[in-house]
């Protein structure tokens, strides 16, 4: 592990299996004897969990803005960074978070329509732009998805952004699929319908290749 530590993110659209790849490779750290932070976003402090709670359960009849959602998704992330993510990396430790800045690029920008000059101001404040050193994006078609999840989940009740339309979620996947265009050394897709522990395989050995390269 570098000393700096290591940031990794895994990033996708609705149901592609984030939690379950991150448990699984918290399990996979733990064997290697890496020292492991897990943790989330929105969320990963009390503040940033209440503000979860605000800004996935408005009601649909009365809903915020993209830019409401994109400002209290990075107060959220400026608490968290700033609290969590970068005293662990001082410590050295490999941090995954599920779901990072990305989101907020394609999910109130793509999604959206805010400006990525607005998003980009958003990045310095909360996070000073320091980015991942290495994101996976889970990828399959919405459809798909849909209907993994409501075989899985059966009557939960879709949040904010889940109960959006497929539109929505096709304009989601294409957003992440741009990023890992744009920036394929951080980015990395994979087929989030591969079996959960070949899927935790594949993408624990690159965040291994990523330690190893000492970024
Ligand atoms: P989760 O269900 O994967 O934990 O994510 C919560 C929801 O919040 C998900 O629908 C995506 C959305 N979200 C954004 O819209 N912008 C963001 O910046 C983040 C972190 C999440």
């Amino acid at each position: 592990m570098p000393k700096q530590g290591l940031f990794v993110t895994l990033e996708g659209g609705e149901g592609v299996g984030k939690s379950t790849l991150a448990a699984n490779l918290k399990a996979r750290a733990g064997t290697a004897g890496f020292t492991v932070y897990l943790t989330r976003e929105p969320g990963g402090t009390p503040a940033a969990e209440h503000i979860r709670d605000v800004v996935l359960r408005v009601p649909d009849t009365d809903p915020l803005s993209p830019a409401s959602q994109a400002l209290l998704m990075n107060a959220a992330r400026a608490d968290h960074f700033e609290k969590v993510i970068t005293p662990a990396l001082q410590r050295g430790e490999l941090v995954i978070c599920d779901r990072f800045a990305d989101s907020t690029r394609v999910y109130q920008g793509v999604g959206g329509g805010m400006s990525s000059e607005d998003i980009s101001a958003l990045e310095r404040i909360s996070f000073d732009s320091k980015h991942p050193a290495l994101t996976l994006i889970l990828d399959a078609a919405p459809a798909t998805l849909l209907e993994r999840r409501q075989s899985r989940d059966g009557a939960t009740a879709p949040d904010a952004f889940e109960a959006r339309d497929l539109a929505f979620h096709e304009r989601v996947r294409t957003g992440f699929l741009d990023i890992a265009e744009q920036e394929p050394n951080r980015c990395i897709v994979l087929d989030a319908l591969m079996p959960a522990e070949s899927l935790a395989d594949a993408a624990w050995q690159l965040i291994l290749d990523r330690a190893g390269s000492g970024t």
